[in-house]
């Protein structure tokens, strides 16, 4: 009995040497030491040995589970140490490598513009209303005085999907939407996309973007047009913002005008910017024609209103200096990033 202990003190020595995955330990410990393990199985034959052995086997049997339970430990904490030691090996950080570089998205320029617009009318005690970009041709021209033949459609080449559906060709057919749905006091924006069939350069695109605005109630006069125009031009491009209007016509609006700003760049002295005439035309505007609040629903009599259009590309590249329109439609992160 003292050979078959010994033998198994050997065998289970060379097995821990050879051990050296942690999660085998557990089926080693069970394998010697458990109910049904080498040792214990041993310790049953007990009873056959003469009393005067038996003490002296039962210490053998104990020291060597002790030596066992020790071993045992010791391999755990060895194998538990070269185990973090791969893993701080694995895991090293190689501090001479180069970054990665994380791009951040960030707001198209023509949305950073549409926003400030956005909150100099919100701030004025404008409200934002939209229309469809696909659009009536009644909505388009008839309802804002400009019926069929009028020379005044030639100089908006538009997209006719029918005879009288078409890709609106400025945002103004939602002042009569508008109109419409709403009884006065009116005083909206209306920002959106618009289409017109001209040739691609680097100052006409197919697609391109307005902001138009439209004022009515009682007593609107053009004194209220040129202080809200006037008020928005020095929130848009510096309290040193001077406006002029110039007599325009538009089909829709009597009396018309264009609104020049004074030129940020050389602050109306004369540079490149402005055609060396100090002065860059930003909006058209005008008090609603008569007929236009009629096709509306509203008594001319009763109201009146001012409205006005702008293009946020266009101002969008006076604020910043860019030079190509087809710079805001192309989508170059080159570009993009610079915002
Ligand atoms: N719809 C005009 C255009 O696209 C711009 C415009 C001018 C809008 C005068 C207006 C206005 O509301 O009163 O050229």
């Amino acid at each position: 009995m003292r050979t078959k202990l010994e033998q198994i003190r050997k065998e289970a020595q060379d097995a821990l040497e050879k051990l050296n995955v942690l999660n085998e330990l557990d089926s080693f410990r069970i394998e010697f030491l458990g109910k049904k393990g080498k040792l214990t199985q041993i310790l049953r034959g007990m009873g056959s040995l003469p009393p005067e052995e038996r003490p002296k086997i039962g210490q053998l049997a104990n020291e060597i589970r002790a030596y066992l339970e020790q071993e045992i430990e010791r391999k755990t904490r060895q194998l538990e140490e070269a185990a973090l030691n791969q893993r701080l090996k694995d895991e090293a950080i190689d501090v001479t490598m180069p970054g990665k570089r994380y791009y951040r998205g960030k707001l198209h320029p023509l949305s950073i513009v549409l926003n400030e617009i956005k909150d100099i009318f919100l701030g004025l005690g404008f409200e934002i209303a939209e229309g469809p970009e696909v659009e009536l041709d009644y909505y388009n021209f008839e309802a804002l005085n400009i019926p069929k033949n009028h020379p005044a459609r030639d100089t908006q080449d538009t997209f006719y999907i029918t005879e009288n559906i078409l890709l609106r060709t400025h945002t103004s057919p939602t002042q009569i939407r508008v109109m419409e749905r709403q009884k006065p006091p009116i005083k909206i924006i209306v920002p959106g996309r618009v289409y017109r069939s001209d040739e691609v350069d680097a100052t006409h695109s197919p697609i391109f973007h307005q902001v138009e605005g439209l004022v009515i109630d009682r007593n609107i006069t053009m004194g209220d047009l040129k202080g809200t125009l006037d008020v928005f031009a020095k929130e848009m491009f510096g309290p040193r913002t001077r406006t002029q209007f110039r007599p325009h016509y538009f089909p829709f609006t009597e009396p018309s005008a264009e609104m020049d700003v004074s030129c940020a760049s050389c602050d109306g002295v004369g540079c490149r910017v402005c055609s060396y005439t100090g002065w860059i035309e930003i909006l058209g505007a005008g008090m609603v024609h008569p007929k236009v609040l009629m096709y509306g629903g509203i008594d001319p009599n009763e109201y009146s209103g001012f409205a006005f259009g702008m293009g946020l590309d266009r101002i969008t590249n006076l604020k910043y200096g860019i030079d190509d329109i087809r710079l805001l439609f192309e989508n170059d992160i080159r570009f993009l990033e610079q915002f």
